[in-house]
């Protein structure tokens, strides 16, 4: 009997919520497609490493709905380098593996990128909280760190509110501030403080010392590529003399059960991509486009900056009012 194609699948750079439910995907639409898979351990290093295991049904089992990913996920400084790629090939190459998928963000994709232009057919799987990824609307986690978010905000106003206080809520989202823009719509921010547009807290704290009768809180997103929310509380705290607080979300954002938007994505995403590898398409990643599932060449990708919706950070602030 003919040896069954393997394909393999790995998690990179910051994990995201949803991982675990692409790996569970991959693996049983593979298997369904009479494909065996491999699971390597902690991203690129485990490539490297050769630290792997043969995914069956079984193995992804009772995990749709569990955040963080079961094959971990590490950064490696060590797969940038040529000699680092040569071993991961090696190893891909040595177990018979034909196809890969990388589910992870823009880092990760440049190392497939890097695998594919070498020969290794690669598709790529966006999921990084950041949402960041030109290729698609939605990366897998996304829309997971949004409602873990809004739901510890609300906590914030709570408390806001009963001391009138004014609240700096520090978010992730590295260089971007998408998820700063999406939380101030979610949230009811009266400001987003994002690295792509100009910061002017002087008159942010001009409007505040205005703000209308009966406002009984202010809050102030700030995304963490702008500037530090204790940076920004001092300054307004200074400016307009009033108790100022600040919460800094951290990796908080990173956890929780992934919610059902992420599952499905998870489930679209994940038959794409191994049906990609079938039709042998390689150097490019899956993502969704206006609802539709789409797919977009690394090379296409790399040179655009995913930017922020300005017309939602627009209406943010006018709903402030
Ligand atoms: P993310 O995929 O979430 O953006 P990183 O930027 O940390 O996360 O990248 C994850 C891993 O991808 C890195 O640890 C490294 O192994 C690999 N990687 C990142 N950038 C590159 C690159 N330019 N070339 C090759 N590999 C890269
Ligand atoms: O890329 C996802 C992300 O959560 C960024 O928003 C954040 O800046 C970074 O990862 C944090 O990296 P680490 O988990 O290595 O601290």
């Amino acid at each position: 009997m003919d040896e069954k194609r393997r394909i393999a699948i790995l998690t990179s750079g910051g994990d995201a919520s949803g991982m675990n439910a692409v790996i569970r995907t991959v693996t049983r639409y593979a298997i369904y497609c009479n494909l065996d898979v491999y699971g390597f351990y902690e991203g690129y290093k485990g490539l490297i490493a050769n630290d792997f295991t043969v995914l069956d049904l079984n193995s992804v089992g009772g995990i749709i709905d569990r955040g963080g990913t079961f094959l971990y996920s590490a950064r490696s400084e060590e797969f940038k380098s040529k000699k680092g790629q040569e071993k991961a090939i090696a190893n891909l190459k040595k177990n018979g593996i034909e196809g890969m998928i990388v589910v992870g963000g823009d880092g990760s994709f440049r190392g497939a990128y890097d695998l594919h232009k070498q020969g290794i057919q690669v598709v790529g799987i966006p999921a990084t909280i950041d949402n960041d990824i030109a290729g698609t609307d939605n990366s897998i986690g996304f829309d997971t760190a949004l409602n873990v978010i809004i739901d510890i905000i609300s906590k914030i106003r709570d408390t806001a509110s009963s001391h009138e206080r004014i609240f700096v809520v520090e978010v992730m989202g590295r260089e971007s501030g998408i998820i700063a823009v999406n939380t101030g719509v979610a949230c009811g921010a009266d400001y987003i403080l994002i690295p792509e547009i100009e910061v002017d807290l002087v008159k942010i704290a001009n409007d505040i010392k205005n703000h209308r009768e009966g406002k009984r809180h202010t809050l102030i997103i700030v995304s963490e590529g702008t500037c530090s929310a204790g940076d920004v509380a001092s300054s307004i705290k200074l400016l307009v003399g009033h108790e100022v607080r600040v919460s800094v979300l951290g990796h908080i954002q990173r956890g929780g059960s992934p919610s059902a938007m992420d599952r499905i994505l998870a489930a679209e995403f994940g038959k794409k991509a191994v049906d990609l590898l079938l039709e042998n398409e390689s150097g490019c990643m899956v993502g969704i486009k206006s609802m539709k599932i789409e797919t977009s060449k690394f090379e296409d990708i790399f040179e655009i900056k995913k930017g922020i919706d300005e017309n939602l950070y627009k209406l943010a602030h006018i709903l402030a009012l």
